[in-house]
């Protein structure tokens, strides 16, 4: 049997990595194999992957030399970072550069990079529509991915630049789901009116990145955006109602509203969702469910993502 091709995983452990691992290792008579790059192969996520048969490597994104072992003899990577760790964009672009080089010494043949808009293409930092954050950024954890992008490009790395969503996994993990008001009423709270927000089920991102994987050089140098579905906040407040049995409401709340909340990086989320809201066509026109569908044929709806985690949405 021919040796199957190896793809390096960033982020194994977590959402889009986990599901692409899980999707190459789900597929016993595919092409390739998953390598799971993690910090900390000890842990129970790691464990779990290598009990599918991945192979699991320790690998810092802080740590150049760590990439190169870990990217070694890989045909292709899967290239991500995490904001949400450190809150440092200038750190997502440092680690962005550390991978890049990583997979161009070694000789890596197809890599994506998992990005989002440089918001400032649309919003430049002297536009008062919005406030410029940590100096020089309208939307840090979307502009430093979009920033990212031209450094695949300046080391000629063959890459695909992978637009992902809103994942609807937020509504469980992230405390964007339905919280009570004061009238005793559930509602999720988006300051983005009457528009869609391109959403998926995080797990449905991975195996995307599967699909382009397997199509290979017809995807090297292309931007690919995927949605599982384009929803308005009341659209997803009744698909959510009839999924949990008790009444959501959209709460639909002006933008320096949603900046002014108490939690870390509201100001950051504030920004993201006004952007979404102000260049909806382009936002969503960027990402494709019919694109996304031809990747991965079992892509989920909303309705039949609630359908397998409407129960596990925290409800207070
Ligand atoms: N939530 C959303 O709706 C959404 C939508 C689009 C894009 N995003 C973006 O998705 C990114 C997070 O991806 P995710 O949700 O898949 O991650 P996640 O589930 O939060 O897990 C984070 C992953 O990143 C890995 N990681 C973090 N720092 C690392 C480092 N220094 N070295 C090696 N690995 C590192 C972790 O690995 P170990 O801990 O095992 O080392 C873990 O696998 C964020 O940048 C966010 O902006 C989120």
């Amino acid at each position: 049997m021919a040796q199957k091709k190896i793809i390096a995983v960033v982020g194994a452990t977590g959402a889009q990595g986990g599901g692409l691992v899980r999707a190459i290792m789900g597929d016993t008579g595919g092409e390739f194999t998953a390598r799971a790059l993690t910090r900390n192969p000890s842990s129970d996520k790691a464990k779990a992957l290598a009990a599918l048969g991945a192979e699991v490597v320790a690998a810092d994104l802080d740590d150049p030399a760590s990439l190169e072992r870990a990217f070694a003899g890989a045909h292709g990577a899967f290239c991500l970072t995490n904001f949400w760790e450190h809150f440092s964009p200038e750190k997502e672009i440092a680690q962005a550069t550390n991978m890049a080089r990583a997979a161009k010494s070694a000789g890596v043949k197809h890599v994506i990079w998992s990005t989002l808009e440089d918001t400032r293409k649309w919003v430049p930092l002297d536009d008062d529509r919005m406030p410029t954050l940590m100096d020089k950024y309208k939307v840090p954890h979307l502009d430093a991915k979009g920033e990212a992008d031209a450094v695949f490009e300046k080391e000629g790395v063959p890459t695909t630049w992978l637009l992902t969503s809103f994942y609807w996994d937020n509504f469980i993990h992230f405390g964007l789901g339905p919280q009570k008001g004061p009238d005793g009423k559930y509602a999720i709270t988006f300051p983005m009116g009457d528009k869609k927000l391109p959403g998926i089920a995080a797990e449905d991102i991975g195996k995307c990145a599967y699909g382009i994987f397997q199509k290979g050089k017809d995807l090297i140098g292309k931007r690919v955006g995927i949605a599982g579905e384009h929803l308005t906040g009341a659209q997803m407040a009744a698909a959510l109602s009839k999924a949990i049995g008790q009444e959501v409401r959209y709460n639909d709340v002006p933008p320096e509203t949603y900046r002014g909340f108490d939690f870390p990086g509201a100001d950051d989320m504030g920004n993201m969702f006004q952007f979404k809201r102000d260049f909806n066509d382009a936002f969503c026109g960027a990402r494709k469910p019919d694109v996304a569908r031809s990747l991965n044929p079992s892509l989920q709806s909303f309705e039949a993502w609630l359908g397998k985690n409407g129960s596990r949405i925290p409800l207070e």
